[in-house]
């Protein structure tokens, strides 16, 4: 290679590289835009705020406190001490996964699914909705998104070269799409449309009519539906599944997860539904990201689909009151909310008097060393909002609103 092209590849990588110092990388362009997800930096404010003796208590992330079922632990401990569990696995994962999302499919949402050819496990949801961007997205192609909603769909729809279009849900219209309005834009080029009911953050349940709606706009404007659908079973006593509308299946990829409904998040499993063409089109990327889960977690997550309406029942008895003392707190913040809300937060109107839900976050943080999520992140559509959590203890709500009591 000439010195010429050598300085040129160099400078396209490295804008200073004195002796000594670490490189300084420019990174893909792909990235502009992309910051650091904001719960990763938030928690690292809030982990200094500890280190400080500030003690906070935090009510923003989704991440589920209560175990999993005792079975799926004493299935991840059998089989993780057989001698031969601890090689590479199938890329489509095991056959006994599948078979079990096939049967926790059928049971609880009355739909059909292949074991063989209609699913495909996933290291958790958020990563099924990567594959999917990198799958379909050509430069330039649109993808409508909820506003508000889950952040991880504009990165990573941005990242694959997309366009993102969000469309805004409002709580006149319930918080589904207004496809009036939508069909007013120019869709010929939108690809695909992510969906997500129960809603994240709203906590709005989906209507078999609502879901019918949404597949007669795909159909008519040739858009690939995703749905991600973790928070079915979470204060919810109908699971729905979009592929469980007629005719669903050519239009839809379906996203699952266990890291709500069975509290399993730190496990990272999830799944991905629909038509064989589609697992084969997703598994051309998949399988050149990474391999098969460990095996014994395969297995423990086949148990825990297994799991009864008692499981749930119990998970929700907890988290119910919960919701009554996240009520108070958001009563005494004098935030305004619709009690029937499912999933694993809720989501609150703020008063008047502040700007915005990061405005309230800030002061409630810094007076109070309770966090709670400005409602901003998830879109502007959500900037006169917070979200609290229901993944503390019913003592640590408690506390909080006794702390936002003696501070506010
Ligand atoms: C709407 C939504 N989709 C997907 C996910 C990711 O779930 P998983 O743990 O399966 O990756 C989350 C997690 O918070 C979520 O809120």
């Amino acid at each position: 290679m000439s010195n010429e092209i050598i300085s040129e590849i160099t400078a396209s990588k490295i804008s200073t590289s004195a002796a000594g110092e670490s490189l300084k990388m420019n990174v893909a362009k792909r990235l502009e835009g992309v910051g650091e997800y904001y719960f990763s930096q938030k928690l690292r404010e809030i982990d200094d705020m500890n280190k400080t003796g500030k003690q906070v208590i935090n009510l923003g992330i989704g991440s589920p406190d209560l175990p999993p079922h005792a079975d799926v632990l004493q299935t991840l401990h059998d089989e993780a001490i057989k001698p031969n569990q601890h090689g590479y696995q199938n890329y489509k994962g095991s056959p006994i996964l599948r078979n079990a999302i096939s049967t926790w499919y059928k049971k609880w949402y009355n739909v059909n699914l292949n074991a063989d050819t209609e699913i495909l496990p996933l290291i958790g949801s958020k990563e099924g909705i990567m594959h999917i961007c990198m799958t379909y997205l050509n430069d330039g192609d649109k993808v409508l998104i909820p506003n508000p909603g889950y952040p991880t769909y504009k990165s990573a729809v941005k990242i694959a070269g997309g366009n993102v279009v969000e469309y805004t849900l409002t709580k006149e219209n319930n918080w589904y799409p207004d496809f009036t309005a939508l069909e007013k834009t120019d869709l010929q080029k939108v690809k695909l449309m992510f969906v997500n009911y129960p809603q994240m953050p709203t906590g709005q349940v989906p209507t078999k009519e609502h879901f019918t709606e949404l597949i007669a706009f795909a159909r008519k404007h040739h858009i690939l539906l995703i749905h991600d659908n973790p928070y079915s079973f979470i204060l919810n006593d109908t699971p729905l599944s979009l592929l469980g509308i007629e005719g669903a299946k050519g239009i839809v990829i379906e996203l699952n997860s266990l890291s709500k409904s069975h509290n399993m998040a730190g496990w990272r499993i999830g799944m991905l539904t629909g038509a064989k063409e589609r697992i084969d089109e997703v598994l051309r990327f998949k399988s050149n990201m990474d391999s098969g889960m460990f095996l014994p977690m395969q297995l423990a997550a086949a148990k825990a689909l297994q799991s009864g309406k008692d499981f749930h029942d119990d998970v929700n008895k907890v988290y119910k009151k919960r919701r009554d003392k996240v009520i108070e707190l958001l009563q005494l913040l004098n935030c305004s909310f619709d009690e029937k809300q499912v999933g694993l937060f809720m989501w609150a109107a703020i008063p008047a008097k502040y700007k915005d839900g990061y405005e309230l976050s800030d002061k409630v943080l810094h007076k109070s060393n309770v966090f709670i999520t400005p409602g901003g992140i998830f879109g502007n559509a959500g900037d006169k909002y917070v979200r609290v959590s229901l993944c503390s203890t019913e003592e640590k709500i408690i506390e909080a609103i006794d702390r936002i009591k003696k501070t506010l």
